[in-house]
């Protein structure tokens, strides 16, 4: 059983999501699906499919003009959110520390948050991908976790480019991760991949040892390519 998450970003509309939710109700998997939508898209989903956010405040409440927090997804029936991804770093300038507190208001809502960590060109290039994916594990996570908690390595100069890290690089980064999570306490953490996922590489990312499954952009928007990455696993 693999997780396999979309990430719509901010495209689509509702009857998008219900065209994705019946085309999807169609297949047979065992693999647990989710999507993460933009807010005016959350919903309970059904039973195949589970719905996500994809940020939410720092803020439990109050005037924080055009923010929704945690409590409010979860008032939609959504399970999960996504915090910390690439582009909340880059454009709303989420850091480790304000991912935590994301994480944590997530947890303490009934939610179970995708975490994002992963390296930039510029840190890439410096050989820095170890030390920042492990950072952001570490800091990312609040101290206390008890529950659910999904963790996602999404190396961010690959993010909507096409480009992919070789498997050696998967593989050293999700044993790193699942390295760290253990030291940490939280063995068994799921750990999704996610950047450039297409049907054609899928079964070859989640076959690399750690690989618990994969979040998905561009290729999540459209159920003629998102129904070959669910069902390239068992
Ligand atoms: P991509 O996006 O699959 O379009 O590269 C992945 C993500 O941002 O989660």
């Amino acid at each position: 059983m693999k997780i396999i998450a979309g990430n719509w970003k901010m495209n689509g509309t509702r009857f998008d999501l219900d065209k994705m939710l019946s085309d999807l109700s169609s297949i047979s998997t065992n693999n647990r699906i989710i999507l993460c939508v933009p807010y005016t898209m959350l919903c309970g989903g059904n039973g195949s499919v589970s719905i996500g956010a994809q940020d939410i405040s720092t803020h439990t409440h109050g005037a924080f003009t055009g923010e929704v927090s945690a409590q409010m997804v979860a008032d939609t029936g959504a399970k999960y959110v996504i915090v910390g991804h690439s582009e909340c770093r880059q454009y709303h300038g989420d850091t480790n520390d304000t991912v935590r507190q994301k994480a944590a208001l997530a947890i303490s809502n009934g939610l179970t948050p995708i975490i994002c960590v992963g390296e930039t060109m510029a840190e890439k290039q410096a050989g820095k991908t170890m030390s920042i994916i492990e950072s952001g594990v570490r800091e990312s996570i609040p101290s206390d976790v008890k529950s659910d908690i999904i963790v996602a390595y999404e190396p961010r100069w690959a993010i909507g480019a096409g480009l992919t890290p070789t498997a050696d690089e998967i593989a050293s980064a999700h044993t790193l991760i699942a390295n760290t999570l253990a030291d940490m306490g939280l063995a068994g953490t799921p750990v999704l991949y996610g950047a450039s996922v297409k049907g054609s590489n899928a079964l070859e990312i989640m076959s690399i040892p750690n690989v618990d499954g994969v979040l998905v952009g561009g290729a999540s928007l459209k159920s003629d390519d998102f129904i070959p990455i669910i069902t390239s696993v068992k």
